[in-house]
């Protein structure tokens, strides 16, 4: 898929947030090591700390249909900062990651940044950790 292609996903699915507390849509798009593409849109709960993200709606939906490695996953948010992922789901985008992964920043108009998930979270704990 071209870049105009994931956007126009990733502005579909931030459509599809369910949003009604925070009002701030958020879409995600994984494409995986085996070439295929994942979606996931954030989905809040009035109980608040329930909500999931984005990406870790797309982890979900990448894991259930058997894919296990990020190659790239792109995120989507509205307004002018950069919608990083926030700490949580950094570890989670870290457990599927490979020294090769890059996570890609848009706003509805287009790419804005991309980064390694070692930029976002040095010196992380992993897998390999509880390999002893
Ligand atoms: N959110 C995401 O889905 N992904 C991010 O990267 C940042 C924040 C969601 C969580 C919550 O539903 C709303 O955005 C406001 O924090």
């Amino acid at each position: 898929m071209d870049i105009s292609k994931i956007l126009s996903l990733l502005r579909e699915n931030m459509d599809k947030a369910y949003a009604p507390y925070s009002n701030f849509h958020v879409g995600a798009v994984i494409l995986s090591a085996d070439g295929k593409y994942y979606s996931g849109c954030n989905v809040e709960n009035a109980a608040y700390p329930l909500g999931v993200c984005a990406e870790g709606g797309a982890i979900s939906a990448m894991v259930q249909n058997g894919s296990r490695e990020i190659s790239d996953i792109y995120v989507m948010g509205s307004g002018d900062e950069l919608v990083t992922p926030c700490g949580g789901c950094r570890q989670k985008i870290r457990e599927f990651s490979s020294n090769k992964t890059n996570i890609h920043i848009c706003g509805p108009e287009g790419l804005r940044k991309s980064f390694t998930i070692e930029d976002l979270l040095p010196y992380s704990f992993g897998p390999d950790n509880l390999k002893i």
